[in-house]
């Protein structure tokens, strides 16, 4: 169970005869000491893995979502379970080590994080399961609304950010941690009959609707292409601005083929009114919209629209994109594909006996 704290521990030794000598095949005697190294697992939910070292002084977090969605290919060269030189060099990256880190608590962490970075590999969901589980959220999504693309499936599913193609999936390297708000007008509406109301537009005026379609094309085309230079050089204010105009370029083009609603209207004015970019998303007709919020924002600032927005009667989250797709909430059992449950426990209270 997640709210479960796992307490193991294992003995100190002492080597008897025969140390040096057991690296070159000889003998060696060694016992098990009643002096013990203690782990204490325990789940929490800040999004964060911690570890705390108390006996040699360490306490260090790692942001879960990011940490999955670096590029941890490396770890997979040679033998996967072997941290070999190259391995730990990029691991050192990951770590984040302060300056005046010493050479023992580093290696302390990068062995935590080698272990654990490996093991939630490991424990990741296999491909085919991931394919299943997307199979089936696809049959759910054709119950509710009929002609579904398959988008909102395969990003529930796989997480992070995908480039998504008539069935054809894509994720991008490294999307940047871009912050958002994300508003619920609290308008009801129906998928099923917006999709089809686009599409009798689509009908009726094909000369017309046919290159806003090319155009939002388009738009998610430059979309992609800026976030993926934000993650390979350092974002600048032009990427934000870039988001922004294309964000309201597509809002833009969403009412002209007839999916906004007063209520986004209003929403996209009370972030503007805050020198902030706004679209509907999802269907469209009320549901959602969302704000993007660049880094420049102070919290007081955040703060004053999102009481703005929930003045207008709607509901408000602040949150962030490409976080992790379908993941188990339970380590029931170690053998079972728990990775996800490893992500949230913090391994903590090392008493070292060594
Ligand atoms: C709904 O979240 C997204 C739509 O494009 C429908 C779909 O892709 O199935 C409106």
């Amino acid at each position: 169970m997640l709210s479960d704290v796992l307490l193991v521990s294992a003995p100190g030794k002492v080597i008897l005869h025969g140390e040096h000598a057991v690296v070159h095949g000889k003998v060696a005697l060694a016992v098990a000491l009643n002096l013990r190294t203690f782990l204490q697992l325990q789940p929490h939910s800040s999004g964060k893995v911690s570890l705390n070292l108390p006996n040699i002084g360490i306490k260090r977090a790692w942001d879960v979502a990011r940490l999955q969605l670096l590029d941890m290919s490396f770890l997979e060269q040679g033998d996967p379970t072997s941290p070999i030189l190259e391995k730990l060099e990029k691991l050192k990256e990951v770590a984040d080590f302060p300056e005046d880190c010493t050479d023992h608590e580093r290696l302390a962490v990068l062995a935590f994080l080698y272990l654990y970075l490996c093991i939630c590999r490991k424990q990741r969901w296999r491909a085919e399961d991931l394919e299943l589980i997307n199979k089936w959220a696809f049959q759910g999504e054709k119950v509710i609304h009929g002609n579904p693309s398959g988008v909102d499936n395969a990003v529930s599913t796989w997480g992070g950010a995908l480039r998504y193609q008539q069935g054809k999936i894509s994720s991008l390297k490294r999307p940047p941690a871009l912050k958002i708000l994300l508003i619920n007008t609290k308008v009801p509406r129906s998928t099923k009959a917006l999709v089809l109301n686009v599409r009798n537009r689509l009908l009726k005026f094909p000369k017309i609707v046919a290159p806003l379609l090319t155009s939002i094309n388009a738009i998610s085309l430059e979309c992609e292409r800026v976030l993926e230079e934000m993650a390979t050089a350092v974002p600048a204010p032009e990427h934000y601005l870039a988001l922004e105009e294309l964000i309201d370029m597509n809002q833009h083009h969403l009412n002209a083929l007839g999916v906004g609603h007063t209520s986004l209207d209003q929403l996209c004015q009370v972030t503007m009114a805050h020198g902030l970019h706004s679209k509907l998303t999802g269907a469209g007709g009320g549901g959602c919209g969302i704000t993007l919020l660049r880094p420049d924002l102070t919290g007081p600032e955040v703060e004053a629209v999102k009481q703005a927005l929930t003045g207008c009667g709607f509901d408000c989250w602040e949150t962030s994109i490409g976080a992790p797709g379908v993941s188990v909430h339970t380590a029931a059992s170690l053998d079972a594909p728990v990775w996800q449950a490893l992500d949230g426990l913090c391994a903590g209270q090392w008493a070292s006996s060594s």
